[in-house]
């Protein structure tokens, strides 16, 4: 039978499923009931800094443009600020004890916050590696683009220089020349990339004209965008790529190790499909990989990323004028 180890940030994991950052990962039984499914690691919820520094429940406004991440909300609700942040470390200590598989503690951070002081602590409890989770919403008029990605790389570079263990920042895709920032992300001396969150967005409710939070849970045909970003930046960037987002299938994971990915973060399925679909999905790499003759991942790893296709220009093709031209010829 096929072997589906692979290696991510340094640590080797019994196969690329590793459970994304979600509510199934913010408790011990949650943690637990992952492990038993199947996944190599987990991604404990990530703790918001805005949540750290809130003095209190009251303070918090809807509103607010941090609430931009689908699952703040969660850690909005509670009793004070350093208790939330009591608790974390309980969680991962906890995890830390109880798994046998890697726990990577997640920190959504601002560029200039108390973080740094945080995050040193979840290496004090033994955190296995740390993925800061970033986003900026670029709705500022004022802002110029490379002002927001400055802010990114002050971020990794502190993190770089402060945190002695294996650091991933999970992003989004929104930028104006995102292969020169994850390569210049490689000189920071980052482990690996998380290509992309999903974030949060509002809907319009027509009927009584009010905004509504659009799907939390994605579908299985979102995969594309992370596949053609790991597809194009695997072969060039030293760290590793997870990918995310969209996976909801044994082959969309064979898919996004062809492009060059080293493991993928499931989320949404393990919500909407339930944990037995991580059996599933490991069970349809492993026959895709007999079928194949692969005995290792490393046999087709990265195979069809652009720098070793024939003609690299494929994945770097956006308009449908081939297809448009032959479906009008059929
Ligand atoms: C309810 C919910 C809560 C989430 N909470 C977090 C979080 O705290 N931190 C984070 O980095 N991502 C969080 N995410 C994003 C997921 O980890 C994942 O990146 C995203 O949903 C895309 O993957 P998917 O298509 O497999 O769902 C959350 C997603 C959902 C649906």
């Amino acid at each position: 039978m096929a072997d589906v180890s692979t290696s991510y940030l340094g640590m080797k994991l019994k196969n690329p499923l590793i459970a994304g950052s979600s509510p199934l990962t913010a408790t011990l039984d949650g943690l637990k009931r992952c492990e038993d499914a199947g996944v190599s690691a987990v991604v404990l919820k990530s703790i918001f800094e805005e949540q750290i520094e809130m003095e209190s429940e009251s303070a918090v406004d809807e509103s607010d443009s941090y609430l931009a991440h689908a699952d703040a909300y969660g850690f909005m609700k509670g009793a004070s600020i350093e208790r939330q942040f009591d608790a974390y470390l309980t969680l991962l200590e906890d995890a830390k004890k109880t798994l046998d598989i890697p726990v990577i503690a997640s920190i959504n951070c601002r560029q200039n916050g108390s973080w740094i002081e945080y995050a040193k602590r979840f290496v004090a409890c033994g955190a296995d590696a740390i993925e800061l989770n970033h986003y900026v919403v670029a709705a500022d008029i004022e802002t110029e683009g490379h002002t927001i990605e400055k802010e990114y790389f002050s971020l990794v570079k502190n993190a770089r220089k402060q945190l002695d263990l294996p650091i991933s920042l999970k992003m989004g895709s929104s930028f104006s020349s995102l292969a020169n920032m994850l390569r210049r992300f490689d000189e920071l001396s980052i482990n690996g990339v998380v290509l992309f969150n999903r974030f949060y967005s509002p809907d319009i409710d027509i009927d009584n004209l009010k905004l509504i939070p659009a799907q939390m849970i994605s579908s299985k045909d979102e995969y594309a965008q992370s596949l053609r970003w790991t597809a194009l930046m695997s072969e060039e960037v030293r760290y590793d790529i997870c990918a995310a987002t969209g996976i909801h299938s044994g082959s969309t994971v064979i898919k996004q190790l062809l492009a060059g990915a080293k493991a993928v973060q499931l989320c949404s399925v393990l919500l909407k499909q339930g944990l037995k679909s991580v059996k599933t999905m490991e069970k349809e790499l492993s026959d895709w990989m007999d079928k194949h003759e692969y005995s290792s991942i490393s046999d087709f790893n990265g195979k069809l990323a652009q720098e070793r296709m024939e003609d690299p220009s494929k994945w770097e093709r956006v308009q449908y004028m081939k297809s448009i031209l032959e479906a009008q010829k059929g």
